[in-house]
């Protein structure tokens, strides 16, 4: 039995702790190669980490490395190599759940992100707890992964889903909210933090009342905006599921985590049948291995999980608390900016709310907009932030979005700012 010490890839940690050190903002753009590149001849002003965020030099080093020094398949070798290669894919578990205060990294489930998360719980969980007459509760301010998959669970079952409706700064109508929970409820659906309008939602208040009101719900988090920026802690906030992808907090694409209770994930059935989610197969009958393995059939993005501890160290290493007070300020900075410039409305203005900057311009539609200002090197999201239903409720086709990282500083949104008074002037 191998007894060293669990291979890692060069500047990633066994373990990590916060520091209360403010963000350097200036050391963290060095972190990213990415920043000092071009776009259009201009420097680029990175403002999507909502849709996607940039990578630190130490994720791509922990990519590299794996495929140079440390890969070979998981969990099915009885050589060196793979034998390591699975401590290191395994140690990335215990981090994952340590960073979002999960009781047991037998808890947590590796899979590409968000979205199949939310379909794991909604095929399995929801297939076998979910009847005719039941009902799922979201919000109108979810994404569309936090829709969709709990629509075709309703369809298939004959189940509602009911919708807790926002005020007009995007904020969940709490009181609402409350109604519309009931004996009816099976499972509660909600974001941590709208990706199109950065409103944070009062997830532990909100799994407070499921528990009083509708005792046989399962509160699940999409947790995708809210891991970059908040501190988590699954105990606190009260839920039974949570889930977050790594690329929206400076990690490889294509894989991400979902916790769940354990007494819950014993209880669910497989999701997708295969290889390493099983204990003995005949073709008679197949045992399925335990969670959470049992949820995890096909070899995985190996290196990609890796990786993802290592984006897991470098964010706890600056802190969350000084990654939310720098952004928070920014984000401030931001709002009172684009307050400023006449014909510019913001949606999105909850009293609660992170990284995200949804506007429009008056006369000017958003892809236009994002056009212009992608000449000024400015990258932003436009269009619908797959949440059509948040568009709708505020009576616009599309929004400009502008979402901030740890790397970004009050020059962008200066620089932001004099694109959007461009792209005014070209319309005027
Ligand atoms: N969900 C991502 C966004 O908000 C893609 O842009």
């Amino acid at each position: 039995m191998k007894t060293a010490a669990v291979e890692r890839p060069p500047g990633t940690a066994a373990d990590t702790t916060t520091t209360a050190r403010p963000l350097n903002v200036g050391a963290v753009r060095a972190d990213f190669p990415i920043l000092s590149t071009q776009v259009h001849g201009k420097p680029l002003i990175y403002l999507d980490s909502a849709a996607s965020a940039q990578k630190p030099q130490v994720v791509i080093d922990a990519e590299r490395h794996i495929y140079e020094r440390l890969y070979a398949n998981v969990h099915r070798g009885v050589h060196d190599l793979s034998m390591r290669a699975s401590e290191a894919y395994e140690m990335v578990r215990g981090k994952v759940a340590r960073f979002i205060g999960a009781p047991s990294a037998k808890e947590i489930i590796f899979l590409r992100g968000t979205t199949e998360a939310i379909n794991l719980v909604a095929q399995t969980y929801g297939r076998a707890n979910v009847a005719e007459g039941d009902e799922v509760l979201i919000t109108t301010l979810e994404h569309h992964a936090n829709i969709v998959p709990w629509q075709m669970l309703c369809d298939e079952k004959r189940a509602s889903l009911v919708i807790a409706p926002i005020n007009d700064a995007g904020e969940v109508d709490m009181a609402a909210f409350e109604s519309l929970l009931s004996s009816r409820t099976r499972i509660v659906a909600v974001a941590h933090v709208s990706n199109a309008l950065g409103t944070i939602n009062d997830v532990a208040s909100m799994t407070a009342l499921t528990r009083e009101r509708a005792r046989n719900a399962v509160v699940v988090v999409d947790g995708a905006q809210g891991v970059p920026h908040l501190e988590v802690d699954v105990r606190a906030l009260g839920c039974d599921f949570y889930c977050f992808s790594a690329h929206k907090m400076y990690g490889p694409s294509g894989v991400g985590a979902l916790w769940g209770r354990k007494t819950l994930l014993d209880a669910m059935p497989p999701w997708q049948g295969g290889g390493d989610m099983i204990l003995s197969v005949t073709f008679e009958k197949t045992t399925y291995n335990e969670a959470p393995f049992k949820f995890e059939a096909g070899t995985p993005n190996i290196a990609g999980t890796i990786a993802f501890g290592a984006a897991i160290d470098y964010l706890t290493n600056l802190g969350l608390k000084a990654v939310r007070a720098a952004e928070h300020d920014l984000l401030a900075y931001g709002t009172a900016a684009l307050s400023a410039v006449p014909g510019v409305r913001l949606i999105g203005t909850a009293a609660n709310k992170t990284s995200a900057l949804s506007f429009v311009i008056e006369g000017v539609h958003p892809h236009d907009a994002g056009s212009i200002l992608d000449y000024e090197g400015v990258a932003v999201r436009t269009g619908h932030h797959c949440a059509q239903p948040v568009m709708d409720r505020f009576n616009v086709p599309a929004t400009i979005r502008a979402s901030l990282g740890v790397y970004n500083t009050r020059e962008d949104i200066d620089v932001l700012i004099r694109g959007i008074k461009k792209v005014q002037e070209m319309f005027a």
